[in-house]
């Protein structure tokens, strides 16, 4: 069984390719995020889905049933959009009942649900208020609850989250993991907020340049990246590239070399790995430590407090920009100059052509 399938969605403004060639299968019940940068073109892709865009080519299935050719009321699906709109002049319990009230659903039905998506979303209390009267946060939940009493198949939420300050954002994220629990439905989330994906998603989509650039858990997304645009695009800081070569010879995993001359030993299997042409060293701060025996010499241009962990962004001798990890109290400045220890354990190394190649499993 499966939930939504695309099947190589093309789509196009004019001469412009937004969409070229997405596929995408979920399981039942599967929350999936996606994570992309502006333009990359999620919204789209998810007007596509709830039928407020047409494609150019592809299907568009969910459980089984081609849905791209029907009218988006019979899609079984929802959306909350990223500037959602409610009626000014209508109460919260109208603004969530009214598409039920234009299908035809008996009254108390419409009651019941709506009473119940109140519930979950805690704003009972404001059913008969004007939007006018709500707060940004109140008002973003009567949007979420528009959705839910549709009890669609398929919930599309369209950075839903991204007007609220960060306390709001965190219970209201609280409340769509509890939403998804009770729901029988699967869910799509765009979000520019990484932790809001990592959080609440099975599976990361990565979008980006017209492509899906990478699906996978968040933590696979995150220690394996395909390719260099997902390595620096999820994580932050961004992980750091250093331009790189191989060293001949040596056992089963990767030696590199990198432009200052230093050497670093990764897990990286040499097997697989491009015979030639440059490659790029990929290493998250923390497999960076400043340490004074520390193999590589970095100048600092800026220390950033973290209160348990302080981030240092620096240069080495060659020039390749590099960031590294310090101890929360650490007592490094600006301008100095310090070694860096270099773990290459957790490093990844990408082909001329961005591929990723990461550390063998286990
Ligand atoms: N109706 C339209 N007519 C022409 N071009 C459009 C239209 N809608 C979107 N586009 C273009 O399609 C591309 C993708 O837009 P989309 O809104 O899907 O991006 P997005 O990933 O949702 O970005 P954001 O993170 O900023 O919301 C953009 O380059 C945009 O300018
Ligand atoms: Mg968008």
């Amino acid at each position: 069984m499966t939930s939504l399938e695309l099947s190589n969605v093309r789509k196009s403004y004019g001469q412009t390719a937004v969409l070229d060639g997405v596929s995408l299968n979920m399981e039942p019940k599967e929350f999936v995020a996606f994570l992309g940068p502006s333009g990359s073109g999620k919204s789209t892709l998810l007007r596509i889905i709830a039928g407020l865009e047409t494609l150019d080519e592809g299907e568009v299935r969910l459980e089984g049933r081609r849905i791209d050719t029907l009218p988006p009321g019979e899609r079984g699906v929802a959306m909350v959009f990223q500037h959602y709109a409610l009626y000014p002049h209508m109460s919260v319990r109208e603004n969530m009942s009214f598409g039920l009230r234009n299908a035809g659903m008996p009254r108390d039905e419409i009651e019941a649900r709506v009473v119940q998506a109140a519930g979950v979303l805690e704003i009972e209390p404001h059913l008969d208020k004007k939007p006018g009267q709500l707060s940004g946060g109140q008002r973003q939940r009567v949007a979420i609850g528009r959705a839910i009493v549709k009890q669609p198949r398929l919930f599309l939420l369209d950075e839903p989250l991204s007007n609220l300050d960060a306390a709001l954002r965190m219970r209201t994220r609280v409340e769509l993991a509890q939403l998804r629990r009770r729901a029988d439905a699967a869910f799509i989330i765009v979000t520019h907020d990484q932790a809001e994906a990592m959080t609440l998603a099975d599976r990361i989509v990565v979008m980006n340049d017209r492509r899906i650039q990478q699906i996978g858990a968040p933590m696979e997304v995150y220690s394996r990246p395909a390719n260099v645009f997902v390595a620096r695009f999820v994580g932050s800081p961004a992980m750091t590239l250093l331009p790189a070569t191989l060293v001949p010879g040596g056992d089963a995993f990767a030696r590199i070399r990198l432009g200052d001359g230093s050497e670093v030993d990764t897990r990286v299997p040499r097997d697989g790995l491009p015979a030639d042409g440059p490659l790029q060293l990929g290493l998250r701060p923390e497999s960076v430590r400043v340490a004074a025996d520390g193999t590589a010499q970095a100048e600092v241009e800026l220390v950033e407090r973290l209160g348990e962990r302080t981030l240092v962004y620096g240069r080495l001798a060659d020039g390749a920009a590099i960031t590294a990890e310090d101890e929360g109290n650490s007592r490094i400045r600006l301008g100095d100059k310090v070694g860096l220890r270099i773990d290459g354990t957790a490093a990844h190394i990408f082909g001329p052509d961005g591929a990723g190649h990461h550390a063998a499993a286990g």
